[in-house]
């Protein structure tokens, strides 16, 4: 008789000739030690590999390490044909441990989604969550168990590249996203078929990299992290999220992963996180690069001992881990707990259950995988047009008729690749509906869509070559060939014989990437000029912008009719954006980011930390705090966006004015729609501490409520405040609420509130 699974717990010896009982599957824990015990050192730290499926290693080396038990799982093979080979190598290896399949599966994944930024301003969490459902649908059906996903870096500096990728600026808004989004990828849990793994990400404190230039340090008192930076990494794993992946900055001196404090006694023990840490791409090599270890043998033990679990597309693991154990520089303890924790991703992901969950049958393999039939284009387009934000509409200028003449002109007027945005997953431009596209199908058969390029997105060639040097498998920016001047020209000629101009400008999507660090935040040079001589024709003027952070517009807030804000808004973009042009949807967005006048003014978070001279509108300037050579405060402001009905919000009504730490306090307020079409707004609650032991900020979102109101409908809205809502960190990082007076204020964005005060007395 063969004595297959020795079980630690197991009661009788396998060498006294009798047979264990195989621990059983369905009790994880035991199920995985009895693994762990039979794992020789090498495939213990071959299941700390993960590799990426390209450039790294030929396909078939790859089956043949995979058979050897070297490696764990992969990220970028996406399809069931690459990756069935690959799970049936490991089925051949002496443990069969299952291989997982990842993917950066970020906004969507065969369809493609609108990015970070633009679900976040739909603040629609059903939706939101539902976009993350679908990708994991797609994603599943196309054999992924894992994404590396959400992005949840709070993100303050909009020079920083991937502010595109998060969710925005607030703490609060970014949590509640990201919870939604591990619920969509998950579900009830990571088990089922048609859903994956989220891998929450970067942690941690990735978006406020210095000066907003990627890779950069984040240097943060503990007070600001915990207050605001921590919270969605937080909110995203008690959602469940399986794993974490790390970041590639240090943090307060030690870069992330390397940081014992981050990873053991915040990560596991106070957070009680039980779910597999992943380094960032070659993130352990770069620790040498850092500074903090001599040599790949002293970065594979920081990071080890720190708490890096799997390591991506870094060697470093492999070529040192089993010198390092074997010399006990790094104990097989340590080595074990970061075992066991993959392993339960794993098992949590229902690998061990069914290693071909997601693979399923050849048979069933779908022949074309970007067939049309695999894509969900009405959810797409749902999401899309509630991403939208409608900064400006002067003198009702949309929605447009559709008996019009117009002009639709500019570089991202009809560029499929830029409507995807960056990490746009399986995505494929030629399925994207383009701005031109869309309004073309909405004008079919009654009034005239007229088209000129206008400009290049950037005349700058030494930008155009770092965008096309980005790394994806085509060129980012296919550029016209014609001079300025003549785009120009036909543009304006083009642009005289409508009735109305609608310019898509803004900026690639390679602009807003990862590594795509910017000095300036205004349109580039050949849009701006492009603007100007569109203007100066005389025809109202519609700016559509797509663009993955804020910008600073303020020629453009002077000058345009109306504005909308699309973000990169996805496969259906074009159809999304057109509809909201004609009316056909009303605009409902806010934005989850301030919009700064100029690059020299950020930060501009308005949830800022109060001052002993804050500048006063209104009053004298000198000794404030402020910039004397333009406007004080954001262009836009967090939560503003409008609608092409009129929403008024009452003044806020309190239950009471005092409330006992066991209390509750309702704030009630009527919102009416006195528009003349249905439409939807987001009704937001700031609260304020007057005075704490801390300074705290000048306001903070603690709720909202998203509405759909008929025209001239009333809603009334109830919201409860209670104590825990009042917490912050202390000084001494205790999360407490202190007595005394508050300001509960509402409104439709974060600057036109009205507001109302309470007391919260002593602890008797
Ligand atoms: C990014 C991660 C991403 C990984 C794998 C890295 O460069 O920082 O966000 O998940 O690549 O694609």
């Amino acid at each position: 008789m063969k004595c297959l699974h020795p079980l630690a717990l197991a009661t009788l010896l396998c060498t006294s000739g009798l047979v264990f009982a195989s621990p059983s599957l369905d009790d994880k824990e035991a199920f995985i030690n009895d693994l762990i015990q039979r794992m020789t050192l090498e495939e213990k730290v071959g299941q700390l590999r993960l590799i990426s499926i390209g450039a790294e290693m030929p396909r078939q080396r790859i089956r043949q390490e995979i058979a050897a038990g070297r490696i764990g799982g992969t990220f970028n093979s996406i399809s069931r044909p690459e990756n069935r080979p690959m799970q049936e190598a490991a089925m051949r290896s002496r443990l069969k441990i299952p291989m997982f399949f990842a993917y950066d599966v970020i906004h969507g994944h065969r369809t493609t989604f609108p990015i970070g930024l633009g679900l976040a301003s739909s603040w629609d969490l059903p939706l939101i969550e539902n976009s993350a459902r679908i990708a994991a649908l797609e994603a599943s059906s196309d054999s992924l168990d894992m994404t590396f996903a959400p992005t949840v870096d709070i993100a303050r500096d909009p020079r920083w590249g991937r502010t595109s990728e998060g969710f925005g600026e607030d703490p609060f808004l970014v949590s509640r996203v990201a919870e939604s989004m591990v619920r969509g990828y998950q579900g009830e849990g990571a088990n089922s078929p048609q859903r994956i793994m989220s891998v929450v990400k970067h942690f941690a404190l990735y978006g406020a990299v210095e000066g907003g230039r990627d890779y950069n340090v984040v240097d943060m008192s503990p007070m600001r992290m915990y207050q605001d930076y921590l919270p969605p990494y937080r909110a995203a794993i008690d959602a469940g999220a399986g794993g974490v992946m790390v970041a590639l900055n240090a943090v307060n001196g030690v870069p992330a992963s390397a940081n014992t404090w981050l990873l053991q006694d915040l990560l596991r023990r106070d957070w009680g996180f039980k779910g597999g840490v992943f380094s960032d791409h070659g993130a352990i090599t770069e620790l040498m690069r850092h500074g903090v270890a001599a040599d790949g043998a002293e970065a594979a033990r920081l990071a080890i001992n720190a708490g890096v679990g799997m390591s991506m597309a870094d060697t470093l693991y492999d070529q040192e881990l089993p010198k390092l154990v074997k010399s006990g520089a790094v104990s097989e303890t340590v080595l074990d707990d970061a075992v066991r924790h993959l392993l339960g991703t794993k098992y949590d992901m229902g690998l061990f259950h069914d290693p071909f969950l997601r693979i399923g049958r050849a048979e069933d393999d779908p022949a074309d995988v970007n067939a049309e039939q695999r894509l969900h284009r009405d959810e797409a387009r749902a999401m899309a047009r509630d991403s939208m934000v409608l900064l400006e509409n002067h003198a009702d200028t949309l929605p447009l008729s559709k008996k019009a003449t117009v002009a639709l002109i500019g570089p991202l007027a009809d560029s499929p690749v830029d409507m995807l945005g960056s990490w746009s997953a399986a995505g494929i431009p030629e399925q994207a509906v383009t701005l031109r596209t869309g309004m073309a199908k909405a004008l079919k058969g009654q009034g005239m869509l007229m088209y000129a390029r206008g400009a290049n997105v950037t005349d700058d060639p030494h930008v155009i070559n770092y965008l096309n040097q980005l790394n994806w498998d085509r060129p980012e920016v296919v550029l016209d060939k014609r001079t300025p001047q003549a785009m120009l020209e036909e543009a304006v000629r083009v642009a005289a014989q409508a009735d109305v101009i609608v310019a898509a400008v803004g900026e690639a999507r390679g602009m807003s990437h990862e590594s795509s660090s910017r000095t300036r935040l205004d349109l580039p040079d050949s849009q701006q000029a492009l603007l100007r001589a569109l203007k100066a024709t005389g025809k109202p003027l519609v700016l559509v912008l797509m663009n993955g952070r804020p910008l600073a517009l303020s020629w453009e807030k002077e000058n345009a009719d109306a504005m909308l804000e699309t973000w990169y808004s996805g496969t259906e973009g074009g159809n999304a954006i057109a509809d909201v042009l004609f009316g056909d949807h009303n605009p409902s967005g806010k934005l989850p980011i301030t919009f700064p006048r100029s690059v020299g003014q950020i930060p501009t978070y308005y949830n800022h930390l109060r001052l002993g001279r804050p500048y006063t509108p209104g009053t004298p300037g000198n000794y404030t705090s402020q910039y004397f050579e333009e406007p004080n405060g954001p262009l836009y402001p967090f939560g503003y966006g409008l609608s092409y009905s009129d929403f008024k919000v009452s003044a806020p009504k309190l239950s009471a004015e005092r409330m006992a730490a066991d209390e509750k306090i309702r704030v009630n307020v009527t919102v009416r729609n006195a528009g003349t079409r249905a439409g939807a707004t987001v009704v937001q609650l700031y609260l304020r501490d007057e005075a704490a032991s801390v300074i705290r900020p000048v306001k903070e979102l603690k709720d909202f409520r998203r509405v759909k109101l008929e025209a001239g409908e009333v809603r009334e809205l109830s919201f409860e405040i209670d104590e825990p809502m009042l917490r912050f960190y202390d000084a001494s990082l205790r999360h407490v609420s202190e007595p005394g007076a508050f300001r509960v204020q509402l409104g439709l964005d974060s600057e036109n509130v009205q507001e109302a005060r309470f007391e919260l007395l002593p602890r008797q």
